[in-house]
């Protein structure tokens, strides 16, 4: 059986033993990287720098958020913004092991550039083990790369620390329950962001799109369970396809983007289930993204495939 309270009084004591001298982490506001960012905090104080990189790819008020949070826990915390980098290094990018690795690279590139500034040697991640298992880590074809592992360059220049890679999603959850944090109920993210939810190259408008789409089902899902007509699905978020088709507003054509609702349940997302989503529900979000996004969106569709043989993300 995990003890969280065990495990946050022996990692500490490790971390403390292991990190000598300053840290930096970068934060996307997922359960994995804020646990992982407080524990160490815990562990080193102020010896911590944790960043936000905002690659353009982040949810919807996710940075304000996570700012407050952490600052409000005393972290020293803030957000960089190198979007515009992304959407450079992203441009004509269609294929997903290549587009995880350039934003891996990226990331660490950032890291590096802070890191130096602020004369860190270690880099802190929130690798938990379904991401280096999936990634290869293991005698096992590797599936994808996932972001806090397939992208690290060769030449890094930081000794990595990665203080939850034993642990399963719902271990971490009880970490972070246990260090009295808000996320620990929040769905996962990955790393690379919204970047390998749009299908097909990534631009910034594009990333518009799907970031309003993920809003609006997040929203709508969540609302739904309030209301006590559904349970909250383990992951719900949108993607948006490469695939443009006609479609109708009042008497106009529209030749226009297609937007999946994708929601599973799981447990440690190894494998997964599509979510039995109410009708009425799919039924209001397809409607406020058609209406929200009226000139680009004209099409929702539902994935309603399991895993194996779909993974979660789409890429
Ligand atoms: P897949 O798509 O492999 O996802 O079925 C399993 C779980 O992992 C999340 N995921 C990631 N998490 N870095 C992460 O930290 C990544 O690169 C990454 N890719 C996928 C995914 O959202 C799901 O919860």
């Amino acid at each position: 059986m995990f003890d969280p309270k065990k495990f946050i009084a022996e990692k500490t004591k490790e971390l403390k033993g292991q990190v000598k001298g300053k840290a930096i982490i970068a934060v996307s506001g997922g359960v994995d990287s804020t646990t992982a960012a407080v524990l160490t905090h815990k562990a080193i104080g102020d010896n911590l720098v944790s960043i936000m990189v905002d690659t353009g790819f982040m949810r919807k008020n996710e940075a304000k958020s996570t700012l407050e949070m952490l600052k409000g826990m005393g972290l020293n915390f803030s957000v960089v913004d190198a979007s515009e980098d992304y959407f450079k290094d992203l441009k004509g990018i269609i294929e997903p092991e290549h587009k995880r690795h350039i934003i891996g690279e990226k990331f660490i590139r950032v890291f590096e550039k802070v890191a130096r500034a602020q004369k860190c040697k270690y880099l802190v991640q929130g690798t938990i083990a379904p991401d280096w298992i999936e990634s290869g880590g293991q005698l096992r074809d590797t599936i994808k790369s996932h972001h806090n592992v397939g992208g690290l360059p060769k030449d890094m220049h930081l000794t990595l620390v990665e203080p939850l890679r034993d642990l399963y999603k719902d271990e971490v959850r009880k970490v972070a329950r246990q260090l009295g944090l808000s996320v620990a109920e929040k769905q996962p993210f990955p790393g690379p962001g919204l970047a390998i939810r749009i299908m097909g190259e990534a631009t910034r408008e594009r990333a518009e799109i799907v970031r309003e789409a993920c809003f609006i089902v997040e929203e709508e899902f969540e609302k739904a369970a309030k209301a006590g007509k559904m349970e909250i699905p383990w992951q719900y978020f949108a993607v948006l396809l490469p695939v443009k088709s006609v479609g109708v507003h009042g008497d106009v054509r529209v030749y226009g983007e297609t937007v999946v609702v994708r929601a599973v349940e799981s447990i440690d997302g190894m494998s997964a289930a599509y979510s039995k989503i109410p009708h009425e529900i799919l039924d209001k979000i397809s409607i406020r993204i058609t209406n929200t996004m009226k000139d680009k969106v004209n099409r929702v569709v539902f994935d309603i495939t399991n895993k194996p043989p779909g993974t979660i993300e789409w890429e």
